[in-house]
């Protein structure tokens, strides 16, 4: 019997400690483990870089979550992100990444990476056709985050899974934005899933993360190999505070999506307001794909100021219950100017963000307070 998802959230990985019946997974905060003759370990465990018992837990979590068959947790999304363009990627290979990818994404493949031999494209995903005409013979990786951040395109899974297996690639999928709960990548046909658990996964801003899931255990195997040979795992602490974020990102997700469709509803009519991004709006161009790859929209938005970029960083200076920072997917409502922050890096890239793009991530706070704020800050 497959369990639902909220039950597996809050149980996957997480049986009862076997000596004290503890019901939440301990801390293993160790670095070594003892063992009863050379090359006995007592409990298969040796070296934390290698394997610890808090890891594991959150990785088969996270891997039930994904319906993957293995999950690996590191020390940040980038870090997760490094080890698999490492493991698949070698020099003069080439990899596709989207026109309008995470900032630390196109820094690291663009700035890093190209040093290191990797030849790569950004194209709009939301077009499968811009996406096949950038596939050359040296395409290992196809790359895709959808939602996008920071202007919420939509990507087929799907579609583009089918285009990078007929070219022998992969499809990563960044699903950051859309958490498991919202999207599935595995079952549409992606190869590999990419998060920063950072995010939604872990849920209260407290801990820094990154995750790969995979269906394919050759794959998987070829991971952990560069997990533990490159060494950006997940720490046992940070690993529990994810594991317990996890346990109610069911409940949390859809409270951030019933208060990002009443942000949207009211930004839509407001004359400070010159376009809202959202999926979930009818007329976005992703609508329908996002209609039937997630489960509901997230708690995302993005809108331009009418008053152009001055005004879009006036009105991220003026918030107040939506607080000026970096980063999302935390229960507390965040405002940003991606331009100036979070996608900095990309400033005189083709990858630039529009100046009058504010973007906001919606919290789980109560949605009349946060409508109140927003009214302020854009009066
Ligand atoms: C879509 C997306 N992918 C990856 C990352 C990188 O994750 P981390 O900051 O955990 O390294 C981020 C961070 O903002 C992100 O938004």
């Amino acid at each position: 019997m497959t369990y639902g998802f909220d039950t597996r959230a809050i149980h996957a990985g997480q049986p009862p400690e076997a000596q004290t019946g503890a019901v939440v997974p301990p801390i293993f905060q160790t670095s070594t483990y003892a063992q009863d003759a050379v090359g006995s370990p007592r409990s298969g465990y040796e070296y934390s870089r290698s394997a610890n018992p808090t890891r594991d837990a959150l990785q088969d979590c996270l891997a039930a979550l994904e319906g993957g068959a293995r999950a690996l947790a590191f020390a940040s999304g980038m870090a997760a992100e490094d080890t698999l363009l490492r493991t698949v990627c070698g020099p003069g290979d080439h990899v596709v990444i989207p026109d309008d990818a995470y900032g630390g994404t196109y820094r690291l493949v663009a700035r890093v990476a190209q040093r290191w031999g990797l030849e790569w494209s950004a194209v709009p995903v939301g077009d499968p056709a811009a996406v096949a005409a950038a596939v050359r013979p040296r395409t290992r990786v196809i790359w895709v985050e959808t939602p996008t951040n920071p202007l919420l395109g939509i990507a087929d899974i799907a579609a583009l899974a089918t285009l990078a297996h007929e070219h022998s690639a992969l499809l990563v999928v960044d699903s950051t934005f859309a958490s498991p709960y919202l999207q599935q990548p595995l079952a549409l046909g992606a190869d590999v899933v990419v998060h920063s658990t950072t995010k939604y996964l872990g849920g209260h801003s407290d801990v820094v993360g990154g995750a790969l899931v995979t269906a394919d255990p050759d794959l998987a195997e070829r991971l952990e190999f560069h997990q533990n040979a490159m060494g950006g795992v997940s720490g046992p602490f940070d690993a529990w505070l994810t594991l317990r974020g996890i346990k109610t990102l069911g409940v949390r997700m859809d409270r951030h999506c019933d208060n990002a469709e009443r942000v949207v509803d009211f930004l839509l009519e407001h004359p400070a307001v010159a376009g809202v991004l959202y999926p979930g709006l009818p007329d976005h161009p992703g609508h329908k794909v996002a209609a039937a790859q997630m489960r509901r929209f997230g708690g995302m938005v993005s809108f331009h100021a009418a008053g152009g970029e001055p005004a879009a960083v006036e009105i991220c200076n003026r918030a107040g219950l939506f607080v000026l920072a970096e980063s999302l997917g935390g229960v507390e409502s965040l405002i940003e100017h991606p331009g100036r922050m979070t996608h900095a890096s990309a400033a005189g890239s083709p990858l630039e963000v529009p100046g009058d793009l504010v973007r906001l991530s919606v919290g789980i706070e109560t949605a009349d307070d946060l409508i109140e704020d927003l009214d302020r800050a854009l009066r």
